[in-house]
């Protein structure tokens, strides 16, 4: 597709799909051309086109800078090594149940300030907004969006509680930040408070698990790669990023054109649909040397696998952290990973999301 059919109009699918590197980068670094505004319930800075984004983005920056976040690696490693600690005696473990599910999502509870007390149910409204429909038919999906639509209501009203908390007492958390932060002299309402909530849940629970999932993955398939990185643990950080390019947790990113554009030859008219895809770009030979080879060590690593240009990925930092920990901490721990014998991967089923559904080791 990327050679052949570089940027090509999919009538089933009404929507463009745009392959090469330089094309998907186009495309993401021109928000003037290509809008992320979509009708969906709720605004926030991933939906919303500049001014807009830039006001929404710098009210939390300070909380996901590199420094910042980086402060937050002696808990990460705690919570790692709690969850780690049922399965050091050998045996089967649910990668992604028993590790790469947990951690994310704790580590957001805490950052946004929801109480450990309530943590359970929390995972739980975090899973079902990023859940997918049982199958393909008409009725899996009506059911699957009334589902969705009684946790976003559950959500609403569990954050109203913490809110009414944090304004009476304010803490060291995200939620407090918001409450405090400003607008052009304004305060954010607490729709907005809620909705930036859950867009942190929904942008880096699901796709932290896959990243930290999918570099398993890659290490179970090369037991070399495991010996060289438990013998030089400077090096895992530049493995991450290479499952980024190979296997990246989301594998396209959407755009809407918002007027008449050639691109690759082609002619987009304002209004129609634009899939960026990353997946491709990734693998793109024109920008990486042995473009469909893992190379672990890999630099430079221009991947997209973060996204490209003003919406480039805000939880990237803690992402990164949280799977340099987990696979440091695995490395460590485990003397051979490896996956479980007589198992069947399942991919997870979705157009942009690019992981399995069980990864037992
Ligand atoms: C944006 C990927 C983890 C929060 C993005 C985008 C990508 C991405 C591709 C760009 C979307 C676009 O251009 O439309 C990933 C991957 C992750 C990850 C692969 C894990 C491996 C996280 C985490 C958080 C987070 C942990 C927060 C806790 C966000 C937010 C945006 C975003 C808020 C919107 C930024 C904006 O619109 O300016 N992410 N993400 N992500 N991500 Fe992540």
């Amino acid at each position: 597709l990327r050679e052949n059919t570089p940027v090509r109009y999919d009538e089933h699918r009404e929507c463009w799909d745009v392959f090469r590197y330089e094309d998907v980068q186009y495309v993401l670094k021109n928000p003037k051309l290509f809008s992320s505004e979509r009708n969906r319930a709720g605004t926030s800075m991933l939906t919303t086109d500049p001014p807009k984004h830039k006001q929404l983005r710098d009210l939390v920056n300070q909380a996901f800078t590199p420094k910042a976040i980086e402060a937050l690696a002696p808990r990460i490693q705690e919570i790692t090594d709690e969850l780690l600690a049922p399965h050091l005696s050998g045996g089967r473990m649910n990668l992604i149940d028993d590790l790469a599910t947990p951690l994310p999502v704790i580590v957001i509870a805490e950052l946004i300030g929801v109480p450990a007390t309530d943590r359970r149910e929390f995972k739980e409204w975090s899973d079902v907004l990023v859940k997918g429909a049982r199958d393909d038919s008409e009725e899996a999906f009506q059911e699957l969006e009334k589902e969705k639509l009684k946790n976003i209501q559950e959500l609403y009203a569990y954050f109203t509680d913490i809110m009414e908390q944090r304004r009476l007492k304010p803490q060291d958390d995200l939620i407090s930040l918001l409450l405090d932060a400003e607008i052009e002299g304004e305060k954010l309402t607490e729709e907005e408070v809620v909705n930036f909530c859950i867009l942190l849940l929904a942008a880096g629970n699901e796709t932290t698990t896959n990243l930290i999932a999918n570099a398993v993955r890659i290490l179970s398939e090369q037991p070399e790669l495991q010996e060289e990185l438990r013998e030089h643990p400077d090096k895992v950080a530049s493995a991450v990023e290479e499952t980024l390019r190979y296997y990246p947790p989301i594998v396209a990113i959407g755009r809407v054109a918002r007027e008449d554009i050639e691109l690759g030859g082609k002619a987009i008219k304002a209004g129609e649909q634009v899939i960026s895809w990353v997946g491709a770009a990734n693998r793109d030979s024109v920008q990486f040397e042995r473009a469909d080879e893992f190379v672990s060590n890999r630099k430079p690593n221009r991947h997209m696998g973060f996204g490209f240009g003003i919406h480039f990925c805000l939880g990237a930092p803690l992402a990164r952290l949280e799977a340099r920990v987990a696979l440091h901490t695995l490395l460590q721990r485990m003397e051979r990973i490896h996956l479980a014998p007589e198992t069947t991967l399942e991919p997870i089923q979705s157009a942009f999301v690019f992981g399995v559904k069980e990864y037992p080791i």
